[in-house]
């Protein structure tokens, strides 16, 4: 009898104690950073991302996510494209772990469609970076030219551990499954954060001028047309010193 009480007392015990540390598992906040490197038609379009806790305001050096993974969710505007051979590469180099739908890289973008990317991450402390190589498709000349505007959206955040110890984790962490490797579905949890990045993030693409493009054809074509004459002397001429 005085045994299950302390029994009692001792399960009863374990069980908040266990509890409030799988709440406690849900107490982080996430930041992440999301900027455009490089210039030209191909960039870097780069996550910083960096995880507080509140779990061990104690030991603060030891980061209770460790091994957990981050799944970064991106759509890109019709005008963008991630390059899935590319993306094969740099998995297999061990570089990047990121994945996109096959896509027709020659597509000027009014003709293709938008795209989603899906990068993931093994997490090894409070701060990681991840990143996506992003090609601009080529936008069909107008009269006047000028730029076209791609705005890249804030990407979607999920987040999970091999213990599952974010199952316990409820508002505002929505659940999600989804492929985790070729085979099976896991679950996820979708993570709110807070987006330090100029917005909407906007990458413009110079658009060529029809204007130019004619006087580029007329000069390109009268080129052409003169060097194919010149041609045709010189051999003209040529037949004729043979000829003799
Ligand atoms: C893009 O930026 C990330 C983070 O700075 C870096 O690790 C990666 O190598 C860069 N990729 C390219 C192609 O420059």
């Amino acid at each position: 009898m005085f045994h299950n009480k302390h029994l009692t007392v001792f399960f009863i015990g374990f069980g908040l104690l266990s509890s409030i540390g799988g709440l406690s598992a849900c107490k982080f906040s996430v930041v992440i950073n999301q900027e455009l490197s490089l210039e030209g038609f191909h960039r870097n379009l780069t996550y910083k991302i960096t995880i507080g806790t509140l779990v061990n305001e104690a030991s603060p050096q030891v980061f209770p996510y460790t091994d957990c993974v981050i799944g970064l969710f991106q759509s890109l505007p019709s005008g963008i494209y991630t390059n899935n051979d590319e993306l094969s590469e740099l998995k297999r180099v061990n570089r990047l772990n990121a994945i996109s739908k096959k896509t027709n890289i020659e597509l000027p973008a009014d003709q293709a469609e938008p795209l989603n990317a899906y990068i993931v991450k093994k997490l090894y402390g409070p701060k990681t970076t991840t990143w996506l190589p992003v090609h601009a498709r080529y936008h069909r000349a107008s009269v006047g030219g000028g730029y076209a505007l791609n705005d890249i959206e804030p990407p979607q955040l999920y987040m999970r551990c091999p213990d599952n110890r974010l199952d316990v984790c409820e508002q505002p962490f929505k659940p999600a499954k989804f492929l985790c490797n070729a085979r099976e579905k896991c679950s996820w949890k979708e993570i709110p954060f807070q987006l330090y990045s100029d917005t909407p993030l906007t990458w413009s693409v110079p658009v060529g001028d029809l204007n130019h493009y004619y006087t580029v054809a007329v000069v390109t074509g009268t080129t052409v047309t003169l060097g194919s004459l010149y041609l045709l002397l010189t051999l003209i001429n040529f037949k004729f010193i043979l000829a003799f």
